[in-house]
């Protein structure tokens, strides 16, 4: 597994919910233990790295997300043990373990915040953000519009207001003081010295707050990213972190310092625009974004995805884009959370296979190392009728028997009900039945990450757009030392031709790379290429 020490470039990131994956114990919840049956599953699959969402003990008010306590497993997921005999089996098959820091904010149920509220000198009350008056930071923007009024709430308890970002169960912590500073370098030494991979870091741009500013992205902020990245590098090797900040790029930029802040970062604004591009039939949205997408230092590097844990957001999208995202997307309005879309890739694909195939296309060719989200891989679908984001984390569909082959328990004692409807509901969508068949959905995914994983072409190459006069067309070149990528996917539905100006790779002859099979050799002429509906082709240039 070792290497240069860059092994999240040429990672393939599976994200999954450990609750969601599989209930070996049967109480209708998984846990690490069914984790762990599963990861010859995973690895069979190809992925080498996986995310999980958080594990620890927490009231679940946001699935997690507001820990009370950072350094323990939550009991219905296990315990620590489990917890390190599924790391050393992830480990064994040259899997890697990216885990949630949520640093950003606690559970109001932490004894933390219960300390800080209990009085107003207590010494752990400037741990948190307080204030007399809602007055302050009436910059700051709010994240979850559809639940939260304002970012105060009030604190009957020492009777002030404190500061939150998210949902007002999840108070922010204060990270102008040196003492939080140290409990998160705590909790970060802790995971790492287990064996954990890398973090990813919840929620990075909102750690730190200043008047008159909006309170994102703070040079104060990027000084706390900092300083835990140099305790990282000083303690530990090969270890990650990789930002959440769902900003625009030239923003997002600056967390990758000059190397010495976050090694990844989530291309946010590049997601909806794929979704965009295959919907307008036109490679614009594509081409536009990447324009703006700033270098990053050489050990650094973007993580690209298609769906995820949360709503498709459309915070990085202009207004006129998110109307049309809304019109064209969640036509039921049910679908809408927030700024976003609870929806996932296959319905939001309409169904299409081939839809589906083109953008985990784009998605593995793309700069940037790739993030699978469980499920995707056989094409399931959601349940927009459940609460908040709940409807994109129902259980794995395993096989077409009892409960979708997730748990021995009770229906009603799931955590949450399958996907049962008669297109994607586990009889019709699952992995059982999808091992069975070469051309299978998931067969085809296995596929292609093998293809992705045959070349570091893709997960450290540069790109280069071509400009065929065919917009509907998109087409790049990766190039990597020797080797030499062109890629070109037809965005729309109908069957298109295109030629593309390739005369300085003339004389190379373009192998297809799912076949194997040869093109006719790159001459003087323009080299032209017809595609059917949604087709996309994968050739190495390999020169004569
Ligand atoms: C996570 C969400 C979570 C929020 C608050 C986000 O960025 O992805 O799922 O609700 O942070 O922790």
């Amino acid at each position: 597994m070792a290497g240069d020490g860059l092994w999240y470039k040429d990672a393939v990131i599976y994200e999954l919910h450990v609750r969601g994956f599989y209930d070996s114990d049967g109480n209708g919840a998984g846990e690490f233990r069914g984790l762990t049956l599963k990861l010859d599953y995973l690895s069979d699959l190809g992925v080498n790295a996986l995310w999980l969402l958080p594990f620890y003990p927490s009231p679940l008010r946001d699935d997690g997300y507001d820990i009370s306590d950072y350094t323990n497993i939550h009991p219905a997921y296990g315990t620590l043990d489990d917890f390190r005999m599924f790391l050393d089996e992830s480990h064994r098959r040259g899997i890697r373990v990216i885990t949630e820091l949520v640093l950003n904010h606690t559970s109001d149920q932490h004894p933390w915040f219960q300390q800080a509220r209990s009085s107003r000198e207590n010494p752990r009350r400037d741990w948190y953000v307080w204030s007399d008056s809602v007055e302050r930071y009436k910059q700051a923007r709010i994240i979850f519009t559809d639940t939260e009024l304002s970012n105060w709430a009030w604190d009957p308890v020492s009777k002030s207001y404190y500061w939150h970002r998210f949902f007002s169960h999840q108070p922010d912590l204060n990270f102008d003081n040196p003492a939080v500073r140290e409990a998160a370098w705590e909790v970060m030494k802790f995971w790492f010295e287990m064996g954990v991979d890398g973090l990813r870091l919840d929620a990075v741009p909102y750690l730190v707050e200043r008047e008159g500013t909006s309170c994102e992205n703070l040079p104060e902020t990027h000084d706390v990213l900092k300083y835990l990245r140099r305790r990282a590098d000083e303690t530990f090797s090969e270890k990650m972190f990789l930002a959440e900040a769902n900003q625009w790029p030239r923003d997002v930029r600056q967390y990758f310092g000059d190397g010495d802040e976050c090694h990844m970062a989530f291309h946010f604004p590049l997601m909806p625009r794929m979704f965009m591009a295959i919907r307008l039939e036109d490679r614009k949205p594509i081409v536009d974004i990447f324009q703006q997408t700033p270098e990053i230092p050489a050990t650094c590097q973007w993580g690209i995805f298609l769906r995820n844990h949360d709503e498709l957001t459309l915070e990085m999208v202009t207004d006129e884009e998110r109307d049309y995202m809304y019109d064209e997307f969640a036509r039921d309005t049910r679908a809408k959370l927030n700024l976003g879309i609870r929806r996932r890739l296959a319905p939001l694909m309409e169904g299409d296979r081939r839809r589906v195939e083109l953008m985990n296309g784009l998605l593995m060719s793309m700069p940037g190392t790739p993030i699978l989200y469980y499920g995707d891989e056989i094409g399931m679908g959601d349940n927009i009728y459940l609460g908040d984001r709940n409807g994109v984390r129902t259980p794995m569909q395993w096989n077409g028997g009892w409960n979708a082959g997730f748990s021995n328990a009770d229906p009603e004692q799931l955590y949450s009900p399958i996907i049962s409807n008669p297109v994607y509901g586990y009889q019709a969508v699952n992995v059982e039945s999808q091992r069975r068949y070469d051309h299978s959905l998931l067969s085809w995914t296995k596929r292609l990450i093998r293809l992705r994983k045959s070349s570091r072409v893709f997960s450290r190459g540069t790109m280069e757009i071509l400009k065929p006069q065919n917009h509907r067309v998109l087409a790049y070149i990766r190039e990597f030392g020797n080797e030499r990528v062109l890629v070109v996917s037809n965005l729309s539905s109908q069957a298109q031709a295109a030629e593309l100006d390739l005369k300085r790779w003339k004389g190379s002859i373009p192998i297809e790379m799912f076949g194997g099979n040869l093109f006719p050799p790159i001459g003087d002429l323009p080299y032209l290429l017809t595609l059917g509906p949604y087709q996309f082709y994968w050739f190495r240039l390999r020169r004569l």
